[in-house]
């Protein structure tokens, strides 16, 4: 964003002097005029390219913001059922589905305090996940009987596993 920022305020300055009639937007000149674009370009042509190259691959987050978000998305959704909004359920329900990765190294910690146990873990993972889905489809279908059931089964998902690793795997234990 900020190397087309300054190319634009390049375009500018180099065709400001050549304007004579005054009065124009300047914004309007820079994107309006291409004449201008190759000279400006000739210093700064690669910026942009590499702007993009740096773009962050998605390499998951720790476990705690995304459980912070996930209980933020579900207060969205007991609102979007008090407020008779289907898409605002549906939506938070779909996000909850698509929650990110949890990222490599909080992946480690949870695998070193779990052992055998990481199989269940991700198996109530993928479950919250599934019966999200079905929550979001239900809601988009305007079906509130089931949208109430659906939210049931994905509560009963979050609850299942946090009363079997949540107090393991706190991030911030509450000191004894
Ligand atoms: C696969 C296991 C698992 C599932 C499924 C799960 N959670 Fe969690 N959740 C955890 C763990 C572990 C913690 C403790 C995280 C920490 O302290 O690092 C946690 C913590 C939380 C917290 C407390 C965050 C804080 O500020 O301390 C909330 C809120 C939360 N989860 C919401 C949810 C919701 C809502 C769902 C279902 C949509 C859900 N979780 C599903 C494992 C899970």
């Amino acid at each position: 964003m900020r190397a087309i920022a300054v190319l634009m305020m390049t375009g500018v300055l180099v065709l400001a002097p050549a304007c004579s009639d005054g009065g124009r937007d300047p914004a309007g000149e820079a994107s309006g005029n291409h004449a201008v674009t190759p000279a400006a370009d000739g210093d700064s042509g690669a910026q942009p390219a590499a702007d993009h190259a740096h773009e962050a691959e998605g390499e998951g987050e720790a476990l705690l913001p995304i459980m912070q978000r996930l209980g933020s998305l579900m207060t969205s959704i007991t609102y979007g059922l008090m407020t008779d909004n289907d898409s605002m359920v549906a939506r938070s329900a779909t996000a909850i589905a698509a929650h990110a990765p949890i990222a490599q190294e909080d992946l480690e910690r949870i695998h070193g305090i779990l052992g055998d146990e990481m199989a269940e873990f991700e198996r109530l993972d993928l479950e919250v996940h599934d019966q999200s889905v079905l929550l979001s489809e239900a809601a988009a279908a305007g079906q509130t009987d089931e949208v109430l059931t659906q939210l049931n089964t994905v509560q009963r998902g979050c609850i299942a596993c946090h009363s079997q690793f949540r107090a393991r795997l706190l991030t911030n234990p509450v000191p004894q």
